[in-house]
């Protein structure tokens, strides 16, 4: 299995590796003050991310000019006479080639069409200036004043087929002062926005590292399983199949637990030929966990930015297997034979 190595600055015991760092590009369409912030937040030594292009379909952007003179790649291609599809292609080839990741969007004036959204699922951020999921779309400003609201803001969000509707991973509210219009209101958000934006993208591409975020994972897809419940045991959360007595467990999330390093899970198999063979096949995934290995347990590291969670989800699904109830494995074997 292919692994990325870990995407910042990793603190394991007193050293620090520097690896590598998250590749994004920047589309724009005027302007470019948050594309100013992202680059010069992206000069900071421990900002994860690096931008590989600022594009636009606006070649007179003047977010083009600077990122120019700072030596960042730009591109630019004209969307005038041309069909979505077509345009947006060039752009998806354009960052390809520059070799990015993620597509940030900071004011791109373009809605994109179903086919290139998709094909950057969980790639593609956006900022928005409202507190999403209030006011999508234009004139948000003077909309949050009309509307009597006491505080506007701005949102970073996934961007999903949806105008402004995917999750929202941060906001910043900023107060709406009695005097204020949608000009001098839009003057203090945005810069609201020169702080959300960098620092909500450098923990989107930093969240496989993230301890909470991985646990969510887990949680979801254990929780998921028939009959589940989460219970800690000696202090890490732990999830259990049956019942509230006689339930058993069938994984452990650990984190620096049990006397192990770093962020694993550790499910059952089906015995010692089970776990020589997954320690065979995958050394650098795989791993026997201290006091559980003996009873049957195998740990799988997760604190890789490359986490294959639809096998985690197997891996669960098969632990439990092993320890539910049979009055619950028994339907779904019947459930399988049909
Ligand atoms: C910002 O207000 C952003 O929220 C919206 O477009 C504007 C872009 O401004 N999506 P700039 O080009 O980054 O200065």
């Amino acid at each position: 299995m292919a692994r990325r190595k870990l995407g910042v600055v990793k603190a394991i015991g007193a050293a620090h590796i520097m690896a590598d760092k998250a590749k994004i590009a920047v589309l724009i369409s005027g302007r470019g003050s948050n594309m100013a912030a992202l680059l010069y937040a992206s000069k900071l030594p421990d900002c994860p991310y690096e931008i590989t292009l600022v594009a636009s379909n606006n070649p007179h952007a003047k977010g083009l000019e600077l990122a120019k003179a700072e030596g960042v790649e730009t591109f630019a291609h004209d969307h005038k006479g041309m069909n979505r599809e077509e345009h947006d292609m060039i752009m998806h080839d354009a960052v390809i080639k520059s070799g990015a990741d993620y597509i940030i969007l900071a004011g791109y004036m373009r809605i994109l069409s179903d086919a290139f959204v998709q094909k950057w699922v969980d790639k593609m951020l956006n900022i928005h200036p409202s507190l999403l999921p209030k006011y999508k779309g234009l004139h948000t400003h003077k909309r949050a004043i009309e509307a009597g609201d006491d505080y506007a803001g701005c949102s970073v969000h996934l961007v999903t087929t949806e105008l402004d509707d995917g999750e929202v991973l941060g906001q910043t509210k900023v107060k709406i002062l009695p005097d204020d219009d949608a000009d001098s209101l839009a003057e203090r958000i945005i810069y609201a926005e020169h702080q959300l934006y960098p620092a909500t993208i450098a923990a989107y591409v930093t969240r496989h590292q993230n301890p909470d975020w991985i646990l969510d994972q887990v949680r979801k897809r254990a929780l998921a399983l028939e009959e589940t419940l989460e219970r800690p045991s000696f202090g890490t959360p732990a999830w259990r199949v049956g019942n509230e007595k006689s339930g058993k467990y069938f994984a452990y999330f650990s984190h620096r637990h049990f006397g192990e390093n770093g962020i694993s899970v550790f499910v059952k198999t089906s015995g010692s030929d089970e776990q020589e063979a997954l320690l065979d096949a995958d050394p650098e995934l795989y791993f026997l966990p201290k006091f559980y290995g003996k009873s049957g347990w195998i740990a799988v590291r997760l604190d890789h930015d490359s986490t294959d969670w639809d096998h985690i989800e197997a891996m669960l699904a098969k632990s439990w297997r092993i320890v539910a109830p049979k009055r619950l494995t028994k339907l779904i074997d019947i459930a399988n034979e049909f």
